[in-house]
Parts: C-alpha cells; sequence; structure tokens
C-alpha cells in the first residue's frame, strides 16, 4: 500500500523524510519532476499541466492519495484539479493548510468562522508564483482576522539547491530576509512557504533574529496526513514498495538527494 508524494524536486524529501519518521512503515512513492524544476518561476497554466501529468504518474503507479509537497503546485493547480473532479478513489491534497492551521491554533479541519489570533505580523517566503497567486492570504482570511502578511518572493533559492549550490542559496536567503526586512521591520513569525526551504531553515532563523517564530511544513503536514490516514485508511493505495521517480537524470537526482537527507537514496526513471 503506498502514497504518492509529489515536488518539482528534492524540496518535497524534506516532507518524505517528516512522513517516514511519522509513519516508518508507510510504503512511499515519491516523484520528483526534475526535468522541469524550478515550478516557481512557471505560470499557473503550466504548473497545472506539469502537475496534472505527475499526479496521474502516482495514480497510476499504485497510490490512490497524492500529496502535493509542493507549494507552488498547491498554490497553482491543487484547486483547479480538484475542482475538475478527480477518478473515483482517488484522493490529491495540498501542503498549506497544516500549516495555516498551525499559525492560526486551529486543530485539523477546524471550519469555524475566522478569528482574532495571537500573531499579528507574520512574514511569507515563498516562491515568486506562489507569492504571486496569493493562496496563503486566500487560505488565512478563511481562518484569521488582523493579520498583516508580508510576502517575498525567493527568486533563485530553489535553482541554487537543485544545483546544490548551497553557499549560493544561503547568501540568496540572506538577501530575501534583508529586503523582507526593509517592508516588515518586526515580523513575529516568518512562513517557510517552499518545501526547499526546510533545507536552509537555520540560514533563515539566524538572518530573521531567535525571537521570530519559525513555521516550516514536514511535520506539520506529517502529523496531518498521519491524523488523515488514520481516519481514511482505504486511501492506503494499491502499491506495495517504496520508490523514488525522477523525470530528470537519476544519478544526479540520487547523488543530491543522498547529500541533502545523508542517507542512500536511489532514484530511477519515472
Ligand atoms: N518545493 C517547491 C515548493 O514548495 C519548489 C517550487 C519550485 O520548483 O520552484 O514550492
Amino acid at each position: 500500500m503506498a502514497v504518492g508524494i509529489f515536488d518539482s524536486g528534492l524540496g518535497g524529501l524534506t516532507v518524505w523524510q517528516a512522513v517516514r519518521a511519522q509513519m516508518p512503515d508507510l510504503a512511499i512513492h515519491y516523484l520528483a519532476d526534475s526535468a522541469h524544476a524550478p515550478y516557481g518561476v512557471r505560470d499557473a497554466e503550466d504548473i497545472h499541466r506539469l502537475t496534472k501529468a505527475a499526479v496521474e504518474r502516482l495514480w497510476a503507479s499504485g497510490c490512490d492519495l497524492v500529496v502535493l509537497a509542493c507549494n507552488t503546485a498547491s498554490a497553482a493547480a491543487l484547486r483547479r484539479l480538484q475542482e475538475a473532479g478527480v477518478p473515483e478513489g482517488k484522493r490529491v491534497l495540498g501542503v498549506f493548510v497544516p500549516l495555516i492551521e498551525a499559525l492560526t491554533e486551529r486543530d485539523w479541519g477546524d471550519n469555524s468562522p475566522p478569528r482574532e489570533v495571537q500573531v499579528k505580523n507574520v512574514a511569507l517566503f515563498a516562491t515568486p508564483a506562489t507569492v504571486s497567486s496569493r493562496a496563503f492570504q486566500r487560505e488565512l482570511a478563511f481562518r484569521a482576522i488582523g493579520v498583516d502578511v508580508e510576502a517575498q518572493a525567493c527568486g533563485g533559492v530553489v535553482d541554487a539547491i537543485e544545483d546544490g549550490d548551497m553557499i549560493l542559496a544561503e547568501a540568496l536567503v540572506r538577501s530575501h530576509v534583508d529586503a523582507l526586512k526593509r517592508k516588515m521591520p518586526a515580523p513575529q513569525a516568518a512562513i517557510l512557504g517552499c518545501t526547499h526551504y526546510p533545507l536552509v531553515e537555520d540560514v533563515f532563523q539566524k538572518a530573521l533574529g531567535a525571537d521570530v517564530k519559525v513555521f516550516s511544513q514536514p511535520k506539520l503536514v506529517a502529523a496531518s496526513l498521519a491524523d488523515y490516514l488514520e481516519r481514511r485508511p482505504e486511501m492506503l493505495g494499491a502499491g506495495e514498495t517504496n520508490m523514488f521517480l525522477t523525470t530528470g537524470d537519476p544519478k544526479r537526482v540520487s547523488d543530491r538527494a543522498t547529500q541533502f537527507l545523508r542517507r542512500q537514496i536511489t532514484f530511477e526513471a519515472a
């Protein structure tokens, strides 16, 4: 039985790692659309087309439930995929609702009207496509009132991480945090709205300062997935084995994944 996890590239492995830690026996098929990463500089139409193809690939490999471990795909394609209707018995879920529920002190699926929450000034770091979609602000407005969100599109960070150039990724993070602080000098909380960013979370935290609470997705998504599967065990799917698939060069992607997770990860061609 397998659950699908999808990202444009390696960032979703941060979610994979947390899900693996939370549910060691769960079979997972991970798909990285490395040939088309990064998604964050593409338009919504393109992101929808690529995400749809990736989700269908995972459904075909035996996953009934696919998690978009990619905020860019969640922001630009999830709603459209769900509204178009998915095949009988299949589901696709995104990653930013668990994060926003944590930020707004809500339990899973609490759909009560928006209310005042403790945090008032929030910095959002995400890809250009996620920022321009305003999907975070929309989801937040369903749950909270009076929260000021300042978004920073972090151009270049995903490319640098995919290329394994962590010195460049870290320098870019510091300059994006500086740019954010010029617009919002004292955020109380920061959202890492891209699954690649947990790989440089300590750089965000250091640049923001210790008093800024940084919200990162992997553990929140893993906990919410565990909760979902407990309530919906029929969504475990038909696949049995673990798999790492990529549309890119399996050797190159395996080397980078192994470097990031500090464990052997072997990708095969999708
Ligand atoms: N990890 C993806 C996200 O969460 C990266 C997007 C990209 O490919 O630019 O947004």
